[in-house]
């Protein structure tokens, strides 16, 4: 087995990961781990934009508001304070370094998305917001030559010494490389590949989430995942996002009978919170017997749209949609999840040595609901943080740098290796019975179902694979079985997660769902 040492481990290239890395280049040597290219993460799909208090006409305590109001009462202030107030100097870092968001004239141009109260949301290239970013830090983090990369690697496990991480176990081009660091940084993005219908690129399978909860991890708010509700529905197509800030710019919702439907639901209509569009889409679409709904851009006129929306237009175009002439197929599907590594405000998690940023820590800064765009700029803020205190952190691994025999003991966790047999059927079941029973309205009696059919293949966690694919599943088994426990443990509705047999908010709904792994078991505590 290969052994590598470096100062800082990094374990996943989007906006989040990229950030911390650029923090720490300064101070030692950074490896970043990436199990596909260094570009391939939900950053690089991310479309409408990133969510800041910059305009004229905007303040940081409106953004705070706006970000509170969307979390529903279940936001950790201090994180939402800190998101708003260090946003702002992200971004004019970010320019600085080479991003090219759209100006009007001189003057950069906000758009507005839903359950903001002003025009806040910055956007590049029209609809390729993410790209640019991911562009810009890739350069800025090529600048360092302290910064190393290992893309199309794996992270099966991390190393674990006395409750203490000192970096990884790294699958790379078929052999097993022990990487031991003095901080690991877990930045893997999140887990919508665990529902059959997902905005997320296939890389993310909630990796970093099971990784770190098999490492003795405390993991908060499962049970909260954000539905987009707008995903293209085409039986020719690939599941692609269609921007919320289509909506943002004057897009209407209308059910198969082509009549508009949201004013029904909210008085913000179109640019009601996701959870209540995507709940009322649902409705329509159970009432019309339909799986879809259309999205009406023909109003915004050709030009706007191929000038404003290029991605998605062209996008549309290759499957024969026509955005500009004809209404656009559109159904709900998972987005993004609120919960995850729990962590403080500087990324640190409960095992020493591990850190977190981005969409799989869990700060409290999204509550139960995502505001729209403040995830982009959730990596950028939280990403630099956990940087920061990665630098301070307190493992010291001379001992295991020297000891052969100690990691090769340790090692024997992820060897001999075992497959694990239909693992492509399971997937595909997994993620239709996530879809079907564990989604936008769930029930005592679904997320049973789901329970049980999820603990039959409980046996794959004795497997020891070596595929990517087979490495992923394990990893989708873990997370699937934590919402869907979390969603039956919260008795009450609030934010993304809604039960339709207990659609109030009910008794206890500010306390917060831990979890930790015990033995076989997950063991679970409620908090204020
Ligand atoms: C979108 O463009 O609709 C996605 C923005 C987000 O999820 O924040």
């Amino acid at each position: 087995m290969d052994k590598k040492i470096v100062d800082f481990l990094i374990i996943g290239s989007g906006v989040a990961g990229l950030r911390a890395a650029i923090e720490l280049a300064p101070y030692g040597k950074v490896l970043i781990v990436t199990k596909d290219k260094p570009s391939e993460s939900s950053t690089e799909y991310a479309q409408g934009g990133i969510a800041v208090a910059l305009s004229d006409e905007d303040e940081i305590g409106i953004h705070y508001d706006d970000t509170l109001r969307a979390g529903n009462g279940l936001c950790r202030k201090e994180a939402v304070k800190i998101l708003v107030e260090e946003g702002p100097e992200r971004i004019i870092e970010l320019i600085s370094w080479g991003a090219e968001f759209d100006r009007e004239g001189t003057k950069l141009d906000f758009t507005m998305e839903a359950a903001h109260s002003r025009r806040r949301i910055l956007h590049a290239h029209g609809d390729s917001t993410g790209r640019e970013i991911v562009r810009v830090l890739l350069e800025k983090s090529s600048s360092f030559s302290s910064i190393e990369t290992y893309p199309f690697s794996f992270t099966i496990d991390l190393i674990i010494k006395d409750s203490e991480c000192h970096g990884a176990y790294v699958l790379k081009d078929k052999d097993i490389v022990l990487i031991l660091a003095k901080a690991t940084v877990m930045a893997t993005g999140g887990a919508g590949q665990v529902f059959a219908r997902t905005t997320n690129p296939l890389v993310a399978t909630g990796d970093g989430l099971s990784v770190a909860f098999r490492a003795g991890a405390l993991l908060e708010d499962m049970e909260f995942v954000q539905f987009h509700p707008t995903s293209l529905y085409s039986p020719l197509a690939p599941q692609f996002l269609i921007s919320e800030a289509m909506r943002g710019e004057g897009a209407i919702l209308r059910n198969i009978h082509k009549e508009k439907f949201m004013g029904k639901y909210h008085p913000m209509a179109e640019l009601a919170p996701r959870d209540v569009v995507s709940r009322a889409i649902i409705s329509e679409m159970v009432k019309t017997n339909s799986d879809y709904v259309y999205l009406d851009l023909r109003h915004l006129g050709k030009e706007f749209l191929k000038n404003r929306f290029p991605r998605i237009y062209s996008t549309c175009l290759q499957y024969n949609i026509d955005i500009t002439k004809e209404l656009v197929p559109v159904s709900p599907a998972a987005h993004y999840i609120m919960g995850g590594i729990k962590t403080d405000i500087d990324g640190v998690s409960s095992v020493k040595g591990l850190f977190a940023a981005g969409e799989v820590a869990c700060t409290g800064v999204h509550g139960a609901n995502r505001l729209a765009s403040n995830s982009l700029l959730e990596g950028l803020v939280f990403g630099a943080r956990a940087g920061r205190s990665a630098l301070n952190s307190p493992i010291r691994n001379e001992q295991l740098i020297k000891s052969n025999k100690e990691l090769t003991i340790n090692a024997l966790r992820v060897t001999p290796y075992t497959p694990i047999p239909d693992h492509e059927e399971i997937r595909h079941e997994l993620r239709k019975l996530m879809w079907e029973r564990v989604a936008i309205i769930r029930c005592e009696e679904s997320l049973g179902f789901a329970k049980n059919k999820l603990s039959e293949w409980s046996f794959i966690q004795k497997k020891k694979p070596i595929t990517r694919r087979e490495l992923e599943l394990k990893n989708m088994l873990i997370v699937a079985q934590l919402i869907t426990e979390a969603a039956l443990l919260r008795k009450g509705s609030v934010g993304a997660h809604y039960r339709s047999d207990y659609p109030e908010k009910n008794g206890g709904w500010q306390k917060h769902i831990i979890w930790k792994k015990q033995e076989e078991v997950f063991m679970h505590k409620f908090i204020e």
